[in-house]
């Protein structure tokens, strides 16, 4: 059946999940405070980067069943409402920032007259639905007909269409009792079709519900932070985290994925999510279960100083008067997402010590400019190689695998290379005279 939806917010995880909705057949009003991105958003133009994307908004906005607006008064008459703003780390705090949610919750609230169902998607410390629950029920005029579900977001930047369409399962929270199974059924009916593809339904509580999202994401960061620990073991005994990854990857009870070692994970969810975890934990007296999380944590930003210190090593032990090429600004390939990029913060690191350093990124220079304005940018790798005594590779575009090492050293002062994600083909490169350095890996490779 095709249902009346809104989606409040149009960040990465609103814009992908209205336009999506609107694949499975439903009809979408997509609501967001920023009359600039609506108007942007309306005209079909994606705020973001985000492969598949820009086709998935064209093709919704052409059935006619899509549409952009700042008024929540449009949104009033869904038949589900999908809440979808960020919850970025408050400053100077672990904590997560619930302010966005808290406000859209409140507005949204004025408008539901009748029975509807409110969908929490964005990340939020355990507890939050219980909170929102009470809240609508007190507030929202159609008061004790409004329902509250909460469905947890799982899509990767880089992966959003096609994680939104086809995801890995669906988790519902939802309360005990006839409101909850009436939830359960209205989310069924969204998700039709991808249940029909089979994605599996774990219906739970509110509270599992936000603690599936924080675990997952802690695992992940875990998983990482575990292998980049091996890395720091890998350096100190003179053996290959590469092989030593791909070994254990063999294992099925560990699996290959999540097992890149290099500079550590950043962007806009896992470091900030670990850390509201253990704010939370410890909120609830729990802080000792996910003190392992600070060490997680400091591991991944120890990479980022490592990577710093060998390419030091590389410029012959100083950064002054050098000059260095950063490849990559973007927290992760095949997105123009900056938020704790692992890359910029080394190539931040590197200029203050002294060096002369110019970026390149195949889609993320305008974030990395208004964010670094301090840093030299480049239109093209090629230019960003450009004299340079040392070369940084430090998001692994396609782009950067594919370049030809024999034109690269065309362009550079020294055919010196330091791989912080570990994707360079060693052998292309050393065959072109590079000296190669990697995290993690022997110093002659
Ligand atoms: C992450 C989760 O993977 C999603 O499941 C989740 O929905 C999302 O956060 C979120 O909470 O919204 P995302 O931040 O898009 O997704 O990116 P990931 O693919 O998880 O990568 C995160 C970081 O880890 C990147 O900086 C990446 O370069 C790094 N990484 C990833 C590694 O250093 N090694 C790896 O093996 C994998």
């Amino acid at each position: 059946m095709s249902l009346n939806l809104s989606v409040i917010g149009t960040g990465y995880l609103g814009v992908v999940h209205a336009a999506a909705m609107v694949q499975l057949g439903h009809t979408v009003v997509a609501v967001d405070v920023d009359e600039a991105k609506i108007t942007q958003l309306s005209a079909g133009k994606a705020p973001i980067y985000e492969p598949g994307l820009p086709e998935l908004l064209a093709a919704a906005l052409a059935t006619g069943r899509l549409t952009f607006t700042t008024d929540y008064g449009r949104a009033a008459d869904a038949h589900v409402h999908f809440v979808c703003v960020g919850t970025p780390q408050r400053p100077g705090e672990n904590a997560a920032d619930l302010r966005y949610v808290d406000a859209s919750f409140e507005e949204l609230a004025k408008h539901l007259h009748g029975p509807t169902l409110v969908v929490g998607k964005s990340t939020v410390p355990v507890g939050t639905a219980q909170r929102l629950d009470e809240m609508l029920r007190a507030k929202a005029p159609g008061g004790p007909d409004v329902t509250l579900a909460w469905n947890p977001e799982f899509l990767r930047e880089g992966f959003a269409v096609k994680d939104t369409l086809h995801p890995d399962r669906l988790v519902y929270g939802v309360e005990a009792g006839p409101r909850g199974e009436r939830a359960k059924a209205l989310l069924d009916e969204v998700y039709a079709a991808t249940i029909a593809d089979g994605t599996p339904v774990v219906v739970t509580d509110f509270a599992t519900a936000e603690l599936v999202k924080a675990s997952a994401n802690a695992f992940l960061a875990t998983k990482i932070s575990f292998i980049n620990a091996m890395s720091e073991v890998c350096e100190a005994a003179g053996a290959d985290v590469v092989s030593l990854a791909e070994a254990i990857g063999h294992d099925d009870r560990i699996g290959a994925k999540f097992l890149g070692a290099g500079i550590g994970f950043g962007g806009g969810c896992l470091p900030k999510d670990i850390r509201a975890f253990m704010a939370r934990a410890g909120e609830l007296g729990a802080d000792q279960a996910l003190t392992f999380l600070r060490e997680v944590d400091a591991i991944n930003m120890r990479r980022r100083s490592r990577m710093v210190d060998i390419a030091r090593e590389q410029c012959d032990g100083s950064f002054i008067g050098k000059r260095v090429a950063v490849l990559g600004a973007a927290f992760k390939p095949d997105s123009d997402d900056i938020r704790d990029s692992p890359a910029l913060s080394v190539a931040a690191q590197v200029r203050l010590q002294g060096a002369h350093v110019t970026v390149h990124d195949p889609q993320a220079m305008d974030n990395a400019r208004s964010k670094w304005p301090d840093l030299s940018y480049a239109d093209s790798a090629l230019e960003a190689l450009q004299g340079a005594h040392v070369v940084l590779h430090l998001t692994e575009w396609q782009e950067y695998r594919e370049l030809d090492p024999k034109v690269a050293a065309e362009h550079v002062a020294q055919r010196r290379v330091v791989d912080g994600r570990n994707k360079l083909d060693v052998a292309r490169w050393t065959a072109a005279g590079w000296t190669l350095r990697a995290l993690g890996r022997p110093t002659a490779l």
